[in-house]
């Protein structure tokens, strides 16, 4: 029988950040300690993976120390190791794995291994301590866009995803072609309320029979407005594109993610990853959730951007369930979610 109770040290380095955190039964944070690279991709206009590892092995000492001293705890009071090892930059990923595999090993803790999206779907257990499986997670980041059917801790069935870009993605290249910077989400968020949503008209993909993405026609579509404009003199307004590509993009969203509640006869919805943070996305969800009649529940902002927090929830299921990992665990740049069982 595990510890219920049990305290785990998550860590993640999977992107930009460089994250540690100490969270109890899975709900409880204690310390959620994020150093972002942001300032120094910035100059790149997106993130730079090998400047990145550089800068994650400078940090993860400091980070997992603030950690442990943030939540008044000891390495000895931790019952396990949780980390970030796949998807992600093999680089970056090896920098967290490489100092839980170190401290799991000195301390004699459970090394637990966490599929960075699983962890960003953990984050509503943090900032919703009563929501349980199953729900709907509709996971939206720079790297993915999946609409997951949550069935119980840990396991998972993907129903839609994206075919191309990541919905992030879209919104990073679509603000850099603006000049707005990396990243471009919260830029685009910003802009977009200035703006009018209806102003310009940008398709919207839709695959029939399928809960399917694809966010690289609308992001052609933007580029290619901006450009015929530019090329005809005629001035563009940044805050009409901004709002009015956020609006598609939001219903694409919404759509899909309402019409998989429907399919799976399930009346709770949950938000997850960066693009969560988006303040059109969660209104509309909040709206249309509201509507008709499902829970609608989306992380804090800080904990839909990577942060280590949510892989430490994560990770406190799968040691209930007894899932560790052997040391010879390695990064998976590519891994699949539901498939990172023992
Ligand atoms: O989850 P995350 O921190 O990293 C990945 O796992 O990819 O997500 C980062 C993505 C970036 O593409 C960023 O532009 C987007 O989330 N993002 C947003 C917002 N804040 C971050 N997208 C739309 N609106 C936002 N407010
Ligand atoms: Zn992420």
């Amino acid at each position: 029988m595990r510890n219920q109770d049990a305290v785990i040290l998550g860590i993640e380095t999977s992107c930009d950040e460089t994250s540690a955190a100490v969270v109890v039964n899975g709900r409880q944070v204690l310390s959620n300690v994020i150093s972002s690279q942001i300032e120094i991709h910035k100059e790149y206009g997106g993130v730079v993976p090998e400047i990145a590892s550089r800068k994650h092995v400078e940090c993860i000492n400091f980070v997992i120390r603030q950690a442990l001293q943030d939540a008044n705890l000891t390495f000895q009071q931790v019952d396990a190791i949780a980390v970030t090892y796949g998807p992600g930059l093999v680089g970056a990923l090896l920098v967290g794995l490489s100092a839980a595999k170190g401290l799991a090993y000195a301390l004699h803790k459970p090394l637990i291994g966490v599929h960075h999206i699983e962890g960003h779907m953990s984050a509503n257990y943090l900032s919703h301590p009563g929501l349980v499986p199953p729900f709907l997670c509709l996971v939206a980041s720079g790297g993915h866009s999946h609409i997951v059917k949550v069935t119980a801790y840990g396991s998972y069935e993907i129903l839609g995803q994206t075919r191309d870009d990541a919905a992030g993605e879209a919104f990073d290249k679509i603000a850099r072609g603006l000049g707005l910077g990396y990243p471009g989400g919260p830029a685009i968020d910003r802009e977009a309320r200035k703006g009018d949503s209806g102003a310009i008209s940008f398709p919207k993909t839709k695959f029939a029979g399928s809960l399917d993405f694809s966010f690289s026609g609308i992001k052609t579509a933007v580029l290619n407005y901006m450009h015929n404009q530019q090329q005809k003199g005629i001035d563009i307004s940044i805050p009409d594109i901004c709002a009015s590509f956020q609006q598609t993009v939001v219903e694409m969203l919404v759509s899909n993610t309402l019409q998989a509640a429907v399919q799976e006869n399930i009346q709770t919805i949950c938000l997850a990853g960066g693009v969560a943070a988006n303040s059109g996305l969660r209104k509309a969800f909040t709206e249309r959730c509201e509507a008709a009649g499902y829970q609608f529940y989306c992380p804090e902002l800080i904990l839909c951007t990577d942060n280590a927090a949510m892989i430490a929830s994560a990770g406190y299921y799968r040691y209930l369930d007894g899932d560790v990992k052997s040391l010879d665990l390695n990064a998976s740049p590519g891994l699949k979610l539901g498939k990172n069982r023992a």
